[in-house]
């Protein structure tokens, strides 16, 4: 059976509402919405991306049966927070994912409760965008600050993603590589890898994300939850892109990044923060995890830029492969609709400097 969210990825509303960047970086949809067949050709992020999220979705869906007991097995809690510019209330949900680890058997955070609304007019609003501009336009290929598109912030840290698991899981697996360090997490979103970490006891975690509203989220979890000392974990805005201004948090023994991977632009971010990671510290730690797959070239940048930093630096670079597994009945957010989705992925993880 066809799920809701493949027929929602088919369709965008277009043009027939309303929508403006609100304060906190979300695009508000206010009247109300036609719904219109998208074309599936042409270049740019919203379709390359939304087929993505129709294959992951595709993989092999557990029985209706399996889902129930799923469900059953989980106690979710809400609560309401206040986003601090627009002074909009917004619920949240929590969700327990189970890392099955002896160390760590399973960590809450704090998810947008209708994250539907916020998503899909991203979508349209970048829909709008691409019948508005050419696809070189710098709106598609930078963060050029002179750009005249308006800024719209990604909503996908409002929710968990499988690669958030798989960090979680690799950091019980390889815990000298957190005990008493310090960790810096990129695109942290609601803060799986983030809590991993400081409850496996890293000495700080300096959690970044560009979205405000998701690291407002990520607090909260790291406020409800008694394993984590206080002061351990502490929040900061970065932007990937911003590498002039912007520069990686000191000191950093790990560098995480869970599952930011999901296009080209932001894939080759993380290969130039990584090489800046390197250049600094030469024994630094770097675990990156992918349940998107979005970005074959990846693997291959990331050595070339890391292989560069060694040269220049006189040291020595082993080349690194992803490790690839499936992970099954990952549950999580429906994303572009407000129901959970459970489904089996493929996450790919490598480690760099173990
Ligand atoms: C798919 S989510 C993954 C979140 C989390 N790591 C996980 O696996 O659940 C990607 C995250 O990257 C963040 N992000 C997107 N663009 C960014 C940028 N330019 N700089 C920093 N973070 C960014 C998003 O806000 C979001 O939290």
């Amino acid at each position: 059976m066809k799920r809701p969210l493949l027929l929602t990825l088919s369709v965008s509303c277009l043009l027939a509402f309303r929508r403006h960047p609100s304060a906190d970086g979300f695009v508000v949809a206010t009247t109300t919405k036609t719904t219109t067949t998208t074309t599936t050709t042409g270049s740019g992020t919203i379709l390359y991306s939304s087929r993505r999220f129709a294959t992951i979705l595709k993989d092999t869906p557990l029985s209706p049966q399996q889902q129930q007991q799923q469900q059953q097995q989980c106690f979710r809690k809400e609560r309401t927070i206040r986003l601090p510019k627009s002074g909009r209330e917004v619920t949240l949900i929590s969700r327990t994912l189970p890392i099955d680890s002896n160390l760590l058997q399973n960590i809450t955070v704090w998810e947008w409760k209708n994250p539907s609304e916020v998503v899909n007019a991203y979508w349209d609003a970048q829909t709008h965008q691409m019948t508005t501009m050419t696809a070189s336009s710098s709106a598609f290929t930078s963060k050029d600050p002179s750009s005249n598109a308006p800024s719209l912030l990604d909503p996908f840290g409002l929710m968990t993603w499988p690669g958030s698991v798989k960090a979680a899981q690799e950091l019980c697996r390889h815990i000298d590589a957190v005990q008493g360090r310090h960790v810096v997490v990129l695109g942290a979103g609601v803060g799986v890898e983030t809590q991993a970490a400081s409850i496996l006891g890293a000495k700080q975690v300096i959690s970044t994300d560009i979205h405000p509203t998701t690291l407002q989220q990520l607090q909260v979890g790291i406020d409800q939850e008694p394993r984590i000392p206080s002061d351990v974990v502490q929040t900061q805005i970065l932007d990937l892109f911003a590498i002039d201004h912007q520069p990686l948090p000191t000191p950093c023994d790990l560098l995480v990044a869970a599952d930011v991977l999901y296009n080209e632009q932001l894939a080759k971010q993380i290969c130039r923060r990584c090489a800046e990671a390197y250049r600094r510290n030469p024994k630094i730690q770097l675990l990156i995890t992918d349940s998107q797959r979005f970005v074959p070239t990846f693997i291959e940048d990331l050595n070339t830029a890391l292989e560069a930093v060694a040269v220049a630096e006189g040291r020595n670079f082993e080349k690194v492969d992803w490790h690839v597994e499936t992970m099954e009945g990952f549950t999580g957010s429906g994303v572009m609709i407000d129901d959970d989705q459970m489904y089996n992925v493929k996450v790919q993880h490598v480690w760099i400097g173990l």
